[in-house]
Order: structure tokens, then sequence, then C-alpha cells
């Protein structure tokens, strides 16, 4: 890439994520693709594709060995993604928050460390500034304000997760096929369980996303749902047809 007016500005268009390249010589650019959005804005811009999904997962495959950790941040990409599609936001944008929020927990495990170390390794490897800034506000230490609507979501489905994912594991078909928000509210009260997770937090969180907090647990349900097998919570049940 031989331009010289680089600009680096993160650019969220309909058709993906790009980091946007330049914005008036591209002679010299082989692999561009024009975002639509800027485009209906009249723009020419042409945009370098910045980290695919695949790229994101093999970055969390590289400094995440616990399977469980994995299964977390693939469960809140799946929240994260279902969201996007719901709001007719950027989902692979959306997504992206989801599945490295936590990809620096084991080599920073405290909060001195997580997630302000990891995001210098993630501007490395080309990962823009507004998702680097978004992941860096699903830590409340850091205080970074909740202030769009992104934000507010990855905030909604952080933890949410882990008590749907311990709910599902002590029923007795270990499965999300045929567990219900109600499930899940039965288990509320009881502070015993999955103690880890904050019920006042979540219901907070949910609360500033604008959703219900029981449509809310059926919805990131419903999300976890479409990737059971890789989140093990499969149990004895069949997938639906
Ligand atoms: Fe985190
Ligand atoms: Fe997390």
């Amino acid at each position: 890439m031989g331009c010289v007016d680089r600009k680096a500005v993160a650019c969220v268009g309909r058709t993906g994520t790009y980091k946007l390249v330049f914005t008036t010589e591209h002679t010299e650019l082989t692999e561009k693709k024009l975002c639509d959005l800027c485009a209906l804005r009249g723009k020419n811009i042409f945009l370098e594709n910045f980290m695919n999904r695949e790229e994101a997962l093999a970055l969390v495959r590289e400094y995440v060995k616990n399977e469980g950790l994995v299964r977390h941040m693939l469960s809140v990409e799946a929240a994260m993604r279902f969201y996007a599609e719901k709001y007719g936001e950027d989902v692979e944008a959306w997504g992206l928050i989801g599945l490295l929020h936590d990809f620096d927990w084991e080599i920073h495990p405290t909060l001195e460390g997580h997630p302000q170390n990891g995001a210098p390794i993630l501007r490395e490897r080309g990962v823009p500034e507004d998702i680097v800034q978004d992941i860096l506000s699903h830590a409340d230490h850091l205080g970074l304000p909740r202030d769009t609507l992104r934000r507010k979501a990855i905030c909604a489905c952080d933890e949410v997760t882990g008590l749907i994912t311990a709910v599902a594991l002590v029923r007795p078909s270990r499965s999300l096929y045929d567990l219900e928000a109600s499930s899940v509210k039965k288990k509320w009260k009881d502070k015993a369980f999955a103690a880890g997770t904050n019920r006042e937090e979540m219901e907070h969180a949910a609360k500033e996303f604008g959703v219900d907090v029981w449509e809310h647990v059926g919805n990131v349900i419903l999300a976890m749902r479409k990737i059971a097998p890789e989140l093990e919570l499969v149990g004895n049940l069949q997938p639906p047809a």
C-alpha cells in the first residue's frame, strides 16, 4: 500500500468494517473496496478490510487457552451479532467487540491490566480505534462513557451470558435448546447460584440498553442457541429441525 495520503480513520460501513486508507489518490491500491454507505454520502472513499472474524478468532485462540473463556467470548459475540441484526447496525463490528473483549484476560488477569493493556495489541493487529475504545468501555474501572448503543450493548451482553450458561448446565437436558428466560428467572433471586454474576448490574445494564431484562435474557438465549454446539450446550437434546 503506497498511498501518501493515508488517513487511518475508522469507517463502519454497510459492507462490513473497514479501515479508511485514503480519500483521494487510489491508483496504487490493488485490493480496494468501496464502502457503499460512504458512497451514498457522496464520498469517493476506498477502504481496506482490516480484520475479519476468522482473524479475530485466531487472535483469541492465540491468547486464550481456557475453553470456557473462549466460549464466553463466543457467547457475547453471538449476542452482539443478534442485536446488531435486530437494530440494523454493523453486524461484523458489533461481533468483533464481543469476540475480542476479554482476549487479554489470561495475560492480564487483574483489573490492573485488563483490558487496558490488551488495547496496544489490538491496535497493532489493525483493530480500529473506535472498536478498541468500545472494548475498553466494558470495564467499569476505566470509566469510559457508555454513550452509544454499541457500548450499552456490550455492557448488557457480557455478564448475562455467564448466568445463562450456568442455568443451562444445571438443567436435566444441559441444553440451550429447551432453556427459556423463565428458567433463568427462577435462579435470579438465588444469590448463591452463579454468585459471580451480579443481578443488579445485569438489570441496570439491560435498562441502560433499553431492553426489558427478561426480554433481554430471552434474546441472549436465542442468540446463544444458534451456536449451541460450539458452546457445548446441546446437551442431550437434538438440534431443532
Ligand atoms: Fe472483561
Ligand atoms: Fe466478558
